[in-house]
């Protein structure tokens, strides 16, 4: 299904990279089709030192280069001065204003010149998500956007990682189930959603950094 999909895109096609499970599974199954994509990653600076490592393991798995897109110096070194290093657990506003300095902010130059993005979302991941579709229009970048595992379940990922021999972040083996920036990203307990380790002081129905839903 991916495999003709793809294909039947002209233009330049967009892989997003977040250092996790899902990722490395639509970056298989993408690369697996034979169709060109570009990898990129959004590098907030606050990436945990293991999601970095894994994205090296993967180019080097893979043979490819993962492009990463910084966010502005003079901007996040404001808002750094401002916040303080924790600010953004003091307020929805200050965590918001972050994720839009440091992450969004750099999605519309990642996503130029491009006809279609392929994410790693689910819907299960989240309430914010349950509405996801295989493949929706983005009005905002103005390209196809191809969710190829938007039906699957944490369990199809992590299966399909292993019986693929797939690659993971180390940060998996310590309790971590789904994987942001350093100061917003915590390890659950087995019995915890994988959700819950993101913006652990927030309410689930705002856990989310402006990506894909604003
Ligand atoms: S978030 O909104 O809560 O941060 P999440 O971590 O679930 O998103 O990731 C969902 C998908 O968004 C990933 O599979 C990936 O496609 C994209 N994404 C999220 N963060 C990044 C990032 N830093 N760089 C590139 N893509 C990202």
């Amino acid at each position: 299904m991916l495999s003709n999909l793809l294909k039947r895109i002209r233009g330049k096609i967009a892989l997003s990279f977040s250092f996790q499970a899902e990722d490395v599974v639509v970056l298989d199954m993408a690369l697996k089709t034979g169709r060109k994509v570009e990898i990129f990653a959004l590098d907030t600076l606050k990436h945990f030192k293991e999601s970095l490592e894994y994205g090296a393991a993967i180019e080097a798995f893979y043979g490819v280069k993962i492009r990463r897109y910084k966010p502005d110096k003079r901007a996040t070194d404001e808002l750094e001065k401002r916040l303080g290093e924790f600010g953004v657990r003091e307020s929805l506003a200050n965590r918001r204003e972050c994720c839009s300095v440091r992450k969004v902010a750099q999605l519309g130059e990642a996503l130029r010149g491009k006809s279609a993005w392929i994410t790693g979302l689910r819907a299960a991941q989240s309430q914010t998500r349950s509405a996801l579709t295989l493949i929706e229009f983005d009005e905002q970048y103005d390209l196809l956007k191809i969710n190829p595992i938007a039906r699957w379940s944490e369990r199809d990922v992590f299966d399909y990682v292993e019986r693929h021999n797939l690659p993971l972040n180390s940060l998996y083996n310590r309790g971590f189930k789904s994987i942001g920036c350093a100061i917003c990203t915590r390890a659950v307990a087995p019995e915890e959603d994988a959700r819950a380790g993101r913006w652990w002081w927030e309410n689930p129905e705002h856990k989310e950094c402006g990506l894909h839903i604003k």
